[in-house]
């Protein structure tokens, strides 16, 4: 089995894949309500968090696979991109276990990572395909060509659209991550109340931050009781613009490139409203949208894997 450990963001998370790509357990610590009264993540206080779970969680997910260190032949870790003080406390973690254990050590990129959450049992997908990752740091549309050759075909000029929904959750007074709250209140409103403009950019690019400018602008001159009443209706609206936006590149590079297989993944891809916009597409287990380190593990299986002691010079990088 390979152990995965994933710490670049708010989730302390360690999963046991075997090498075909079964999940044996899949442990996510979230900290976003720790984080939540600060409407988002203190990278500080991430850091001294994982340092306190990372232990437990590895522990956690050893024993739902019903598993000892014995069993496993592979450690794989998140490097980056992330919060640096974060990522290292896994990095940290992966190099003393592989150490400790005579095991090798799989450095995995987190972009790469959510690309291989498709991976995995039951259902596994098989490059080529064309590839959405939306995240609350990243908005990519991905050429996969095999499972470490991905070109990126399209990127965000400025918010990630997982970004874009915290900071619209935000701007209407709900909590934080703000996605699925959007998400859960979308469900209640009226998507045709609010014309929110879905920016056009040149080539396969996104933008988001002109939307939350609109959603700003939308809701600053309300009274507050008026805000209440309309927030469902902005939601929908709001989360109606982000997931054209999304749903139009895909189609285009798709298009462009005869893509016959989409699949979308990352924070983002749990999104209901985009899931049922792109009904043929492949999509990330909802369990596996979010951060989680069963799709690290996975990622570790398509990774040349360094021998002690190699791997106890790696690094840990905030950005690609
Ligand atoms: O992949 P992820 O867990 O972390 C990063 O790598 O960034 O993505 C987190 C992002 C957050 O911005 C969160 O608001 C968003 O995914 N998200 C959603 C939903 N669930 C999570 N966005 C829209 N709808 C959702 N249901
Ligand atoms: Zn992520």
């Amino acid at each position: 089995m390979i152990l995965g450990i994933e710490t670049s963001c708010d989730e302390t998370a360690a999963a046991l894949v075997t090498t075909g790509g079964a999940i044996c357990s899949n442990v996510v610590s979230s900290q976003a309500d720790l984080h939540a009264r600060y409407g988002g993540v203190v990278p500080e206080v991430a850091s001294r968090r994982h340092l306190e779970l990372i232990g437990p969680v590895v522990r956690e997910a050893l024993a739902d696979a019903g598993a000892t260190l014995d069993d496993v032949e592979r450690v794989a870790v998140t490097q980056g991109p992330g919060l640096i003080g974060a990522l290292l406390v896994g990095l940290a973690t992966a190099k003393a276990l592989a150490w400790s254990r005579g095991l090798p050590l799989a450095p995995v990129d987190h972009l790469r990572g959510h690309v291989a959450s498709l991976y995995l049992e039951p259902d596994p997908l098989e490059p080529p395909f064309l590839c959405l990752l939306a995240s609350g740091g990243h908005t990519l549309l991905l050429d996969v060509r095999g499972y470490d050759d991905e070109h990126v075909l399209g990127t965000t000029l400025d918010d990630a659209a997982g970004e874009a929904f915290d900071k619209g959750a935000r701007l209407l007074g709900l909590g934080y991550p703000g996605g699925r709250e959007i998400d859960r209140l979308a469900a209640e409103g009226d998507a045709g109340a609010y014309d929110f403009p879905v920016a056009r950019v040149p080539g396969l690019d996104f933008s988001f931050s002109g939307l939350k400018t609109a959603l700003l602008y939308a809701t600053r001159d309300l009274p507050p009781e008026e805000l209440g009443a309309r927030r469902a209706d902005l939601a929908a609206s709001y989360q109606r613009a982000i997931v054209r936006a999304l749903v139009e590149r895909v189609r285009e590079a798709a298009n462009g490139m005869g893509a016959t297989r989409v699949a979308v993944v990352g924070g983002v891809a749990a999104n209901s409203e985009l899931r049922a916009a792109l009904p043929d597409a492949a999509l990330a287990p909802l369990p596996l949208c979010t951060d989680n380190a069963a799709m690290i593990a996975s990622a570790g299986r398509f990774v040349r894997a360094l021998p002690y002691p190699s791997y106890l010079g790696l690094d840990a990088y905030a950005s690609r």
